[in-house]
């Protein structure tokens, strides 16, 4: 689905407020607050209370008392606030994970990007932002409730569902041929349980050169992605990291790591479709006791199966959420994410169509 959204009905990104912004106001505890203004609106705290309308026309970064006489910090939400603060069905790609993604895959203005799974749309949010308006984004999504949060977290965030960005329901490895012309896309991103399903689509997809980046959570997916990008012929040898950001407290003589941190949220992986036909050159390695055969591989992955390179394998074993340790949400929990999202969307007047 496509809606057509003009630059005027986006919010703001920077300038002085105005009435249906998002404004993140921190309390003298240091509590975080984020509101829309609205006409007539009214915030209020167990001491005290500000109008709406006080912010109207102030500048981004000014400070505001309430009828206590409390002061209040008022910014608005930059996007990563914004992503870290939406309703969600299904896990989020983190900021950090987001920048990395964006440089590692390679997103450039105007690229044709293909996403899936789209889950609460926290990924596509920065995809869109970095291909622009010359560039578009399209997002794959196997259940239509996760669909539903993410078209209206994404307009709630930009006001509108973006004219370059569609959300296809269906499985990616079905949906994808249906939709995009063999050869065609500039980068695939895969944020799925088994990404390894969707490369032999992602490999006819992709222009010669084009990136594939997958994210997953655990080192067994990491693995098993990893084989199948081999295996498929199709592909340059992949590249896996992680990232860990450590936070800082620095303030005077007290400058140390902060205490907490989030330890792991998952791994990266790329690799690059070769033009068709062409063979990966072997590498020529010094013989080393890290020296292995098809059948060492093939004893550690039993599911990656031979097969023409393009061709998806049979899994022998079932991949859930919960057998690499993930929750999922019920039903019931996921249809009260949705109202929560369209309340968001709502309030901030957006259009989702
Ligand atoms: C972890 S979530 C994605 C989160 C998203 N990247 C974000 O930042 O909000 C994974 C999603 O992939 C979807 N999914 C899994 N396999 C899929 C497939 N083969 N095709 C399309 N969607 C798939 C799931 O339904 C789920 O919503």
């Amino acid at each position: 689905m496509t809606a057509q959204t003009s630059d005027e009905q986006r919010p703001a990104l920077s300038g002085p407020f105005g009435y249906g912004d998002r404004v993140q106001l921190t309390g003298p505890k240091g509590r975080l607050n984020t509101i829309t203004l609205v006409p007539g609106g009214e915030f209020h705290s167990h001491r005290g209370m500000i109008r709406h309308e006080e912010l109207i026309g102030l500048p981004d970064g000014s400070v505001v008392r309430n009828t206590h006489d409390e002061e209040y910090l008022a910014l608005r939400p930059l996007l990563a606030d914004f992503v870290m603060s939406m309703p969600r069905g299904a896990a989020i790609v983190y900021p950090k994970d987001a920048a990395q993604i964006l440089s590692l895959a390679d997103i450039f203005p105007g690229a044709l990007v293909v996403e899936a799974g789209v889950g609460s749309g926290a990924l596509s949010l920065h995809l869109l932002r970095a291909v622009g308006t010359d560039g578009e984004l399209r997002s794959f999504e196997r259940r239509e409730e996760f669909a539903e949060i993410a078209r209206a977290n994404v307009a709630a965030f930009a006001g509108a569902a973006p004219a370059n960005w569609s959300v296809t329901v269906g499985d990616l490895q079905e949906a994808l041929p249906a939709t995009c012309e063999a050869g065609t896309v500039d980068r695939i991103v895969l944020d799925m349980l088994a990404p390894w399903e969707c490369v032999g689509a992602a490999a006819d997809a992709l222009k010669p050169g084009g990136v594939i980046l997958c994210y997953v959570a655990t080192v067994t997916q990491l693995s098993r992605v990893a084989e199948e990008l081999r295996r498929s012929g199709c592909f340059t040898h992949p590249q896996a990291n992680e990232t860990m950001v450590r936070g800082w407290h620095v303030e005077g003589l007290a400058v140390r790591p902060d205490h907490r941190m989030v330890a792991h949220t998952g791994f990266l992986i790329t690799a690059r479709r070769l033009a068709p036909g062409a063979v990966l050159p072997e590498r020529k390695r010094r013989a080393s006791k890290s020296e292995y055969n098809d059948e060492d591989v093939a004893a550690w992955t039993p599911d990656v199966l031979d097969g023409p390179a393009g061709e998806a394998a049979e899994d022998s074993r079932e991949w859930t959420p919960e057998s690499i340790g993930q929750w999922s949400k019920s039903d019931k929990a996921l249809r009260k994410k949705v109202r929560d999202a369209r309340r968001l969307a709502a309030e901030r007047g957006a259009d989702e169509a």
